[in-house]
Parts: C-alpha cells; structure tokens; sequence
C-alpha cells in the first residue's frame, strides 16, 4: 500500500483568470500559472488575444484530429515562428509542408530503432562521467547536473563530442535563450517589435548569438559525408537536395534545432524524475534495486531499457505530471469544428500537455502521483492523445525513443550508484516557459549508495 503523493501545482481559481492578466506578473512569465479550476474540467476554451484567435483544445478526439487526422488542415502558427526563428530558422521543427517532409525523411534513419539502440553505451558514459564530480554525501542541483549530462550526450552522440557544445557557458547562453523567447513570445502578442526591452530579453539575444555564431563555426568545417556523424550526413543529404546556399542555412537551422530540442527536454525529464523520487523514498528505492539488477548484465547492452520496466512507468508518470514541453500550437488554414467548436481559417489551436495531461475527466486523480497508471493491464483504456508528451501524428517527436532510451539509462546508472534525498524544506515550484522547469533549481542531497 503506497501512500498518496500529489505533487505541487501553481494554484487554481474558481473562474477563468481575465485574457489582461496574461501580459502581467507572474502570469506573463509562467504559462502553467493561473490556470483556473474549470479549464482541467472543460474540453475547449476560446480567447480572444488582442484579435489573435485561441483555441485551447482538451478533448483527446480533437487532439488527434488536430496532429492526425486533419493534421494536413494544421501548421505550426506564423507567430511561433517568427520567435522562434532567430534561435532555429526553418529547421525541422519549425517548417511546414514540403520543406518540413524533406527534412523529416533526411534526420529519420538516425533515429529508428536500431540507431538509437546503438547509443545506449554512450548514454551510460555520459550517466558515468557525471558521477565522477559528486561526492559522498552533497548537496547538487540536480536541474544543472541533468541539462549538463543531456547537453554532453547530444554533443557526442550528434555532433562528434564537439567541445564548443559542452561548455559552462553554452548552458547559461541557452537557459538565457529559452527564457528570453517566452518574452519574445509576449511582444510578439503585443506587436512590439524584438529589442531589448529587458535585461532577460538581451541575455536571451546574447544566448542566441551564441548559439547561432557557435554552430555556425562548427557547421562551416563540415564538407558533409554520408558515413559521418549526425552533423556530417545532415550536411551530406541536404546538400544533395537543395543549392549550396540553401543547404547551408538549412545546416545550421537543423544543427541548432537538434542541439536545442536534443538537450533541453530530456534534462527537464530528468530533473522531475528525480524530484518525484526524491520524494518517494520507498519507490525511489524499488526502482534503484530494479536498476541495480539491470545493469548487472552489462551496462552497454542496447535492450537495457526493456530491463526497467518500473523505472519506465516511473518515467512516464512523470511526463504526464510535468511535461517537458508543457504546450505546442497549430494555426487553422481552413474551417473546422473541435471539440464543438468552429475554427476558423487563422486560428490558433493550443495544445496543452500540461492540462490534458492532468485533466478531471481523463484521469482518476489527476494531481496524485501514480506509476501504476502505465502498467500495461491499465493502459489499455487510455485514449492515444490523451497522453501526448512527445505530440502525436505525423509530426511525433523524432526523438522520442531517443530521449527514452537515454532518460532511462541517465536514471538507472544514477540510482544504481546514488540516493536524492530531499535538501530544502520550501516546496518546489514549477515554471513553464517553452520548457517546464524547477523554480531556481533543483537543490538535491546525494548520498553514494553503498
Ligand atoms: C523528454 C524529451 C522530449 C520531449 C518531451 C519532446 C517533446 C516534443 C514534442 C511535444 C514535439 C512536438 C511539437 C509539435 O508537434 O509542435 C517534439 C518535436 C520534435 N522533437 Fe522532441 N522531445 C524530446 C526529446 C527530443 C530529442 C532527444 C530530440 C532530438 C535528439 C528531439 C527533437 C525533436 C524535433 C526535431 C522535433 C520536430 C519534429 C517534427 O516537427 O517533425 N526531441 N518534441
């Protein structure tokens, strides 16, 4: 018998929050803040925003229907993409149509099944060297330790182990970049134009700069090779199928996108498994002998993942609770009715993972933690996009399996070695920006196993 664990949420009203409130204070820099009781109640709520159409959608039908049945009627939003350019241009994840299959078809070999099991043995090191710099028993911030392990394991495993992409300074520019484009995002709202209006806003530019200059350099010393890394076979391809100019600006666009979209999901995956465990003491401890077993049969072996099946429930309940990507968005091109709602030509469609996820009439006690709900016997009755961590339809996750595999290796070599025990006695506060992160860090007590 496991005792009732309901992590902390932000706060709900009883009425939906006023659309004014949304361009102020803790509102403005928090989207999973403010959310009011009925919305994890309700399948659709529209908001007018300053003319700006949004349809925020929770019923799983309309989730499918908007990533797959009439995925075709949905791109990624105008808006979305003018903030997100500076950052990834028109690489995979931000591109429609012609261009967007092209470049899913081109990255697609390097993350089917056997490639990425191929990589566990380099996920397991990265796991590995990291322990290297804890101590016996210390206190580590766990969000910091986990973006530095997944930052270290794209570097290697994408782009040839790159020093450039592994530094102290990368993963400041980056955190400065990802909190920066929330902002980006609200002045896009506003029609301001993008100047540094604050100083988040300007660490966010330097971020970016940083990262593009960064890439740039190392995309600019690849000639491309079909039998090289990731970075060498994406240069080979596009420069197949586009002119030389356009490959090139296609090269960075999709050597940033991975290097963002690689990294920064997985660490918040981590982190808020880690945590939820953290908090747990008995399961941490079940999940830290299933993980010890596993490993006894070799730490590089590629079916290492499918020796953990609590630590994958543990996993999964924990994406559900706290999505890394909290909310991604469609724009209508033609008419049509969600949820019973029309749609217009133009309208945003809002996906929110961080709702659906912890809907009332999806979900038996939606807030309360609980890995069992992934057991298989369980799952059978959940809805396909009732659990949309990685989306769903044609534009699924590429890396989804990827950022699996890797989690569940990171997680089991770590609790296999070590104990995270909690290290402060304030609660945990989550903040979504495009990610969802700890509050300040996740301050963890690491005590060595013996
Ligand atoms: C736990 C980790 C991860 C989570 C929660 C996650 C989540 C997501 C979500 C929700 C989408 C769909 C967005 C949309 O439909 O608008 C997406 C797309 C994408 N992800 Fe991930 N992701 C993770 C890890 C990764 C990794 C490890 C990589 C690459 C190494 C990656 C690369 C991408 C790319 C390139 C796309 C765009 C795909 C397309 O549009 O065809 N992600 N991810």
């Amino acid at each position: 018998m496991t005792t009732r664990f309901v992590p902390p949420h932000p706060p709900r009203g009883p009425a939906p929050v006023p659309v004014w409130r949304g361009f102020f204070g803790e509102r403005a820099r928090n989207a999973v803040y403010g959310w009011s009781a009925p919305m994890f109640e309700n399948w659709h709520i529209r908001r007018n925003i300053l003319g700006i159409v949004v349809h925020v959608v929770t019923h799983p039908d309309a989730v499918q229907r908007v990533l797959q049945t009439n995925a075709a009627n949905y791109a990624k939003p105008d808006i979305v993409k003018r903030v997100i350019a500076p950052m990834i241009g028109r690489g995979l994840l931000s591109s429609d149509e012609d261009l967007w299959r092209e470049q899913r078809r081109i990255v697609a070999a390097s993350f089917a099944p056997p490639a990425v099991d191929a990589l566990i043995p380099d996920f397991a090191r990265a796991a590995a060297s990291r322990t290297e710099g804890w101590e016996g028993a210390s206190v580590r911030d766990m969000a910091a330790e986990s973006t530095a392990t997944t930052m270290g394991v794209i570097a290697d495993t994408l782009f040839g182990g790159d020093p450039r992409l592994k530094t102290e300074a990368a993963m400041a520019h980056i955190a400065a970049a990802l909190k920066a484009a929330a902002e980006a995002r609200l002045s896009a709202v506003l029609r301001l134009p993008p100047i540094g209006w604050n100083r988040t806003v300007r660490a966010g530019q330097r971020g970016q700069v940083f990262l593009r200059s960064t890439l740039a350099e190392l995309v600019g010393e690849r000639p491309g090779r079909a039998d090289g890394d990731f970075l060498d076979r994406l240069v080979h391809a596009l420069k197949d199928r586009f002119s030389e100019e356009e490959a090139a600006a296609l090269a960075l666009d999709n050597a940033a996108t991975f290097y963002l979209a690689g990294h920064e999901t997985t660490a918040n995956a981590l982190t808020w498994t880690v945590y939820l465990l953290s908090e747990q003491p008995e399961l941490q401890s079940e999940a830290a002998e299933e993980a010890h077993e596993a490993l006894t049969s070799g730490s590089d072996d590629p079916a290492l993942p499918d020796r953990l099946p609590l630590l994958r429930r543990i996993l999964e309940e924990s994406m559900r609770l706290y999505p890394p990507v909290p909310r991604f968005d469609r724009q209508a091109l033609g008419s049509d009715t969600l949820a019973d709602a029309a749609i217009a030509p133009g309208d945003i469609v809002s996906i929110w993972p961080w709702i659906i996820h912890r809907h009332k009439k999806l979900w038996d006690d939606a807030d309360a933690f609980d890995a069992d709900r992934f057991l298989p016997e369980r799952k059978i009755g959940l809805h396909r996009f009732q659990y949309v961590p990685f989306g769903g339809g044609p534009r699924v996750c590429v890396g989804a399996r990827f950022a699996s595999a890797e989690a569940l290796t990171i997680l089991a070599h770590w609790l296999a070695g070590w104990r995270f025990e909690r290290a402060r006695a304030r609660p945990v506060r989550v903040v979504g920006t495009v990610t969802l992160r700890p509050e300040n860090g996740l301050p963890l007590r690491l005590v060595k196993r013996s």
